[in-house]
């Protein structure tokens, strides 16, 4: 009865918040009857000094075997961030088809936003995960008329299609409302043609009230006027930058979790925070360990234990609503192990 996760703490902090949150995990799973299964996988950047690359030849094959995957963060001076991003992410999030990424945001009890004042602030962000404009496509070029770097955008209906569908689908099951981020207005091949895919795709869901901004403006409205935010789905580039956006007014990259799902289960599906490995606090005991925390509720969720997964959630809650608890990050002196203790602690009796 235990499902088998791949733990790839990665590098900087991911070290200090993954086994954390593993510790919160594996209590929540025993107090539900159920047990998770480790399998820990030392890649990053650390194994790239190593072997020059960031995971082994057979690491996606491994990584296949298992149920889900869980991990840090990986990237650290010295080694360039696109070796670490394109070394082990990237082909993780593309071997096994993770075509969402899944960023809820909202505010917890206890943390200072600029948003506290305006009442509701709960979305989730669905981000094209697999092409858009991630892509290879392009390169540098010397031109008589001076040197020009070329970055192409990949744009698929079927990529585009399997996405905004999942996005409605959640927009469905949740408040009913969806926004699309586009930028038609600069951008007059792709998001035309993403936009025209979105019209049809809200065809077939007339229950969802929809409309699309320009990301720019949209980005605004995060800070000016949220509580009429809901459902937000953009491409690769805009959903990475909303999200962040999203993360900061709702407290701190600290808390913000996010999750790489194969929608059809027939891949892993990987967790992991929004933040990086943050060199500027790693290894000093003090990272905010609630987004891993948060990531490992949505895995439970995923691998079918929502009760266990509500538990988390409402552990995280009691302790954010604590200053005492929180860690620097959020203003507090809170440790990484304080912190977690107090979610562990924090876990509804069963
Ligand atoms: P970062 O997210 O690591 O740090 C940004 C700022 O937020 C820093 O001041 C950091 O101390 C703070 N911060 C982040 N997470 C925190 C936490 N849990 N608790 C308290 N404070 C926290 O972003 P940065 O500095 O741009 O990137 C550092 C490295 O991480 C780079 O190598 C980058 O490529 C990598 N990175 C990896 C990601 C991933 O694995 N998915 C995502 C973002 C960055
Ligand atoms: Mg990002």
């Amino acid at each position: 009865n235990a499902h088998r996760i791949a733990a790839i703490p990665g590098d900087g902090i991911g070290k200090e918040v993954l086994p954390a949150a593993q510790r919160v995990l594996d209590e929540a799973a025993s107090r539900h009857g159920f047990a998770l299964s480790w399998c820990e996988l030392p890649w990053g950047c650390a194994w790239y000094a190593e072997h020059g690359t960031m995971m082994p030849p057979d690491g996606i094959d491994r990584l296949g075997e298992t149920d889900a995957i869980f991990l840090g963060a990986v990237g650290w001076p010295g080694v360039p961030d696109h070796v670490s991003l394109w070394g082990l992410l990237i082909p993780i999030r593309r071997a096994f088809n993770q075509y969402v990424n899944l960023r809820p945001a909202r505010l917890l009890p206890g943390l200072a936003s600029p948003l506290r004042e305006c009442g509701r602030f709960d979305v989730a962000i669905v981000r094209e995960n697999t092409e858009g404009e991630y892509s290879e496509v392009g390169g540098r070029f010397a031109t008589p008329a001076g040197d020009v770097a070329v970055q192409e955008s990949i744009f698929t209906r079927r990529g585009c299609e399997r996405v905004l569908r999942y996005a409605f689908d959640l927009a469905r099951a949740r408040g009913g409302r969806l926004v699309s981020a586009t930028k038609s207005n600069g951008l007059v091949h792709t998001m035309p043609f993403w936009d025209e895919v979105t019209a049809e795709v809200a065809n077939g869901h007339p229950d969802v009230e929809w409309r699309r901004m320009h990301v720019d403006a949209l980005a605004a409205r995060f800070i000016t006027h949220p509580e009429d935010l809901d459902v937000v789905v953009g491409s690769n580039l805009f959903g990475d930058i909303l999200s962040d956006v999203a993360a900061a007014v709702s407290g701190s990259l600290g808390v913000a979790p996010s999750a790489n799902l194969d929608p059809t289960g027939e891949n892993p599906s990987m967790f992991e925070p929004v933040h990086g490995s943050a060199p500027d606090i790693a290894g000093r005991g003090v990272a905010n360990p609630i987004a891993q925390i948060w990531c490992g509720a949505m895995m439970l969720e995923h691998l079918g234990h929502p009760a266990a997964a509500a538990d988390v959630l409402a552990a995280i809650e009691r302790v954010t609503a604590e200053p005492a608890l929180h860690t620097r990050d959020l203003g507090g002196t809170a440790s990484t192990e304080e912190a977690t203790s107090a979610v562990i602690a924090a876990l509804p009796a069963r």
